[in-house]
């Protein structure tokens, strides 16, 4: 058993690593927003030395992509600033510490799936603010991992899945976009991973996904498919849903990282379990859709 800290822990992927954390027998410190604001440098080293914990996972974001766009500067003094202040109150207090970070530090221009050493070149506000928050957690000079995941969908937080499942109950047919491809990943796949490598030793930047990938109008077929419903996707480019932020085309990523590559279920069974948890299909159709 060890003590971690989860910051951000009522965002959607706080919520699954405090649980999991707790799951796996952990003694586990939730902050959330309320309890501890990361942009406060002497906030986040009282809060290190008051739990005095082995670990720190910091799933605490600003994450509102096409917000940044108009407010860099407020979303990197949290993704960068704030994570900052986290490395530098981990590496003073002998913590280890795990930073989330995105897809999205990647242009989306390759034509195979993003391995850890491929160049970076973010495209938005948001993918700068966390390659920024990336860049603090190495520079503090402490123990880290920084895990860069995509497309999340989970319990408890705003996200794609859930979002077309509740546009499919208003609607007959859907637009969604085909020239987006990413590896679709499961909070509560992606949680337990994080705790596990908490408790490591290794160092540097992870890719943690669901394996295999798809396109956005994939992703909802799969999803109004397995509940059943009636609503017809139709395939558009993106250019039919211009967002403020530049999204990549291709968010797929890829570990290289051999025998400590963490490789996560298949996004399918992922989504198959986060219908289940959610109470959108039941265990026969989860066991039909493969969901573990
Ligand atoms: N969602 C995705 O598809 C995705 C993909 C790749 C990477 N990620 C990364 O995964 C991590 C978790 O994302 P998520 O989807 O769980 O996001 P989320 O649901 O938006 O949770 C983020 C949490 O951070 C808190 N927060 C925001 N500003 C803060 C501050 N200044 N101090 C302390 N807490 C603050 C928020 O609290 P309030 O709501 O009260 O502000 C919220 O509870 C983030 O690092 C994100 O960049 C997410």
């Amino acid at each position: 058993m060890a003590r971690l800290v989860v910051t951000g822990s009522a965002g959607m992927l706080g919520q699954a690593v405090a649980a999991a954390a707790n799951a796996a027998g952990h003694d586990v410190v939730a902050l959330n927003h309320g309890a501890l604001e990361i942009t406060d440098a002497a906030a986040c080293e009282a809060a290190i030395v008051a739990a005095n914990p082995s670990a720190l996972i910091n799933c605490a974001a600003w994450t509102d992509v096409d917000g940044a766009e108009a407010e860099e500067a407020a979303a990197t003094a949290i993704n960068g600033g704030g994570a900052a202040n986290l490395a530098a109150a981990c590496a003073a207090n002998g913590v280890r510490m795990i930073q989330l970070s995105t897809d999205y530090v990647f242009d989306g221009s390759a034509s195979g799936p993003y391995l850890e050493s491929a160049p970076v070149a973010p495209q938005s506000a948001y993918g700068r603010s966390k390659l920024a928050g990336e860049e603090a957690t190495v520079t503090a000079g402490g123990d880290y991992a920084i895990v860069r995941t995509a497309w999340l969908f989970g319990d408890g937080g705003t996200n794609f899945v859930d979002t077309i499942l509740a546009l499919a109950r208003e609607r007959a047919s859907i637009d969604v976009v085909t020239d987006q491809i990413g590896s679709p990943t499961w909070t509560g796949h992606l949680a337990p991973a994080l705790v596990a490598l908490a408790g490591a030793n290794s160092q540097g930047i992870f890719h943690i996904v669901g394996s295999g990938s798809c396109s956005w109008f994939e992703l909802a077929s799969a999803a109004l498919e397995a509940a059943g419903s009636g609503c017809e996707v139709t395939a558009v480019t993106s250019e039919a849903f211009p967002r403020a932020a530049t999204r990549p085309a291709n968010s797929v990523l890829a570990s290289e990282r051999g025998a400590e590559a963490i490789v996560l279920p298949d996004w399918r069974v992922g989504l198959a379990g986060h219908l289940l948890a959610t109470g959108v299909i039941d265990s026969s159709a989860s066991a039909a859709a493969g969901a573990q």
